[in-house]
């Protein structure tokens, strides 16, 4: 007798958001499909969803197969966690509570999801010999992540990167954005998405754990026109990606592109520096900078630089090189075009630690992203841990429309006008090798 387990989720809506789970066994051959559930979470009753029950089994030979059944579960889940969402309080800012939600799915990924900033706050997924790490900088007070520069985690908006001068003309009309950066507008300002406080609503579907993020941001906000209604939805799923699902209307004309500043080290946030990590980015061009990383409107290709990683390539064997875009940068800090079709979902990078054999593959349907590779870390900010973040020990890939698009006609348009719906999809999914 043949039997095959898929795992689902069920959606359960208490207030400890726990889920459960339920076992499809299903007999090779015409006719029969049998579920196991587990039991013991009775609020579950009203709430299963996709359960389908298809042919006939007498009592008996359910009864017997059923008793199979949950054995086999026992087993098949032994080691393996529940799915669950819960959340704990981690302070005010604005007169307003925050709160940090826990996704843990059934392999034991988990990811910690904060209400300032909609922050990814932490990370831990398996290495190759099945050890838990954090893979994301950050730090473990709230008072941290209000003042500590780098956007660490954060959700950045309204206009993730940078804005020449912090001006835009849209529909002839001058618009000037708050400067924070030199003479530019950098990550959505003085008071960007990082550093509000989103409404959040976790929920468990098949498809994994939900968090759904919230914010109105008000006509005239950094300068920026048009009331902004923006959902930021976080699934970890049972794949072990970390999808995030964005979008945003408006009721006037304006800009946007949306993305999420979080630093990653595949070796343990805290380690060494990521320069050892293996890099490959979907990417035949570039878009260089001036010295103030304000693109100059060319897409330069990559071969022959050291902005090739079209092949797995080491992200420090070239760092240091005398090279003039590096030295702007200070090191990768650069938009890359990513190799694709228009708005679907591709391939933008993969990147593989040796030590920890963990690999991170990020899919997105953005046009570009943006390479950054902890240049500005110098070792001050006190991460998790009482751990210090020195330069390099973690990398941003930033997906994202290119930087100052609303000042360069021939870059792909960021502006979103009323009854148009913006859209971004970026997934990070996690292996070994
Ligand atoms: C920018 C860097 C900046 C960093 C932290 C990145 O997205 O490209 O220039 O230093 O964010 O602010």
């Amino acid at each position: 007798m043949d039997f095959f387990f898929r795992p689902r989720i069920c959606y359960c809506s208490d207030d400890s958001f726990v889920s459960n789970f339920f076992i499809t066994a299903r007999r090779f051959g015409p006719g029969t499909v049998f579920l196991v559930r587990e039991t013991g979470s009775p609020q579950l009753k009203d709430q299963m969803h996709d359960m389908r029950r298809t042919g006939a089994l007498s009592r008996g030979r359910a009864k017997a197969r059923g008793f199979i059944m949950m054995l086999m579960m026992v087993s098949s889940v032994l080691g393996q966690s529940k799915p669950r969402i819960t959340k704990q309080p981690f302070g005010t800012a604005d007169g307003k509570s925050v709160e940090i939600y826990t996704l843990k799915n059934i392999h034991g990924v988990e990811a910690r999801i904060m209400t300032y900033g909609g922050t990814l706050v932490s990370l831990n997924v398996p290495d190759k010999n099945g050890n838990f790490g954090d893979v994301v900088l950050g730090f473990d007070s709230l008072a941290d992540y209000q003042t500590a520069k780098g956007y660490l985690g954060a959700l950045i908006g309204r206009y993730g990167n940078r804005i020449a001068k912090g001006t835009f003309r849209l529909d002839g009309k001058e618009y000037k954005l708050a400067v924070n950066n030199g003479v530019n507008h950098l990550h959505g300002g003085v008071k960007g998405f990082d550093k509000v406080v989103w409404t959040a609503s976790p929920s468990v579907h098949k498809d994994g754990l939900h968090l759904l993020l919230t914010y109105l941001s008000r006509d005239g906000e950094e300068g920026y026109p048009g009331n902004l209604n923006v959902t930021v939805e976080y699934v970890l799923t049972e794949k072990n990606e970390l999808k995030i699902l964005y979008a945003a209307t408006t009721d006037k004309p304006t800009i946007v592109n949306l993305t999420n500043h979080s630093y990653f080290n595949l070796a343990g946030a805290g380690s060494n520096t990521i320069l050892d990590h293996q890099l490959t980015l979907n990417a035949d061009h570039f878009t260089p900078t001036d010295d103030g990383s304000i693109p100059t409107g060319e897409l330069r290709s990559v071969k022959g630089t050291p902005f090739d990683f079209t092949k797995s390539t080491a992200i420090g064997a070239r760092i240091d090189q005398d090279d003039e875009q590096l030295k702007f940068g200070s090191g990768y800090d650069h938009n890359f075009v990513i190799n694709k079709n228009g708005q679907a979902l591709g391939l933008a990078a993969t990147v593989y630690e040796v030590t920890s054999g963990r690999v991170m593959e990020v899919f997105t349907t953005q046009p570009g992203v943006q390479f950054y590779t902890g240049n500005f870390l110098d070792g001050s900010l006190k991460g998790k841990g009482g751990q210090n973040y020195p330069r390099r020990s973690g990398f941003c890939l930033e997906t994202q429309h290119f930087p100052d698009s609303p000042n360069k006609p021939a870059f792909p348009s960021v502006v979103l006008r009323p009854g148009e719906t913006y859209t971004q999809t970026t997934i990070y999914k996690f292996s070994v090798r």
